[in-house]
């Protein structure tokens, strides 16, 4: 593996040791008041940034792209916004964070929509 699908996948990798062990800290604390936070931190760190390594690993010609780059800088940069956004909702410290990160986050996907229309039919 390497490429996009790697940088992907590195990433997720980071984010879902972070999670685990912030949901660990939540058990042993029993203070689950940041469980959206870790949730969405391992479901788009994790699931959906590994997820998209593995169509970068099927499809490598998408990962060869300038606009592969991009769409990981924007899906990692959305994670980084978003996990914090959500901790301050929950904090009640304000929704801005949050907005962004959600925003960059649906942005990440539309750029992959795009990619996976534009590789139709490419494999290995
Ligand atoms: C070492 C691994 C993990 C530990 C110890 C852990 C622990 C926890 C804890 C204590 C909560 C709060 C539960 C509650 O308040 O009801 C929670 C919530 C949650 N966790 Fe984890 N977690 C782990 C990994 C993961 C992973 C890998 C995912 C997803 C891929 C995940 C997804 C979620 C979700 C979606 C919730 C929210 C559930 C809800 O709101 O009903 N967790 N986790
Ligand atoms: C732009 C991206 C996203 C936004 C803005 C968003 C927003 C939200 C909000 C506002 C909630 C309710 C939280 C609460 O009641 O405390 C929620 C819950 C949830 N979301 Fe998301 N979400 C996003 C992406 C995703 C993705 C990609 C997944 C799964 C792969 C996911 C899985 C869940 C789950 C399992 C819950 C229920 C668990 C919980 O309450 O923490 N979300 N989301």
């Amino acid at each position: 593996m390497q490429g996009t699908a790697f940088w992907f996948f590195i990433t997720a990798v980071v984010f879902v040791i972070i999670g685990m062990a912030w949901g660990i800290f939540m058990a042993i604390t029993g203070d689950h008041l940041h469980a959206p936070a870790h949730a969405h931190l391992n479901l788009i760190g994790w699931v959906t940034m590994a997820l998209f390594g593995v169509y970068y690993h099927l499809v490598p010609a998408a990962g060869e792209s300038r606009l592969a780059t991009i769409h990981y800088a924007v899906a990692t940069l959305g994670v980084l916004l978003i996990v914090p956004g959500i901790v301050m909702v929950n904090e009640g410290a304000g929704e801005g964070l949050a907005k962004a990160g959600s925003v960059l986050t649906i942005l990440s996907m539309l750029v992959f929509l795009w990619i996976v229309i534009s590789t139709r039919g490419k494999t290995a």
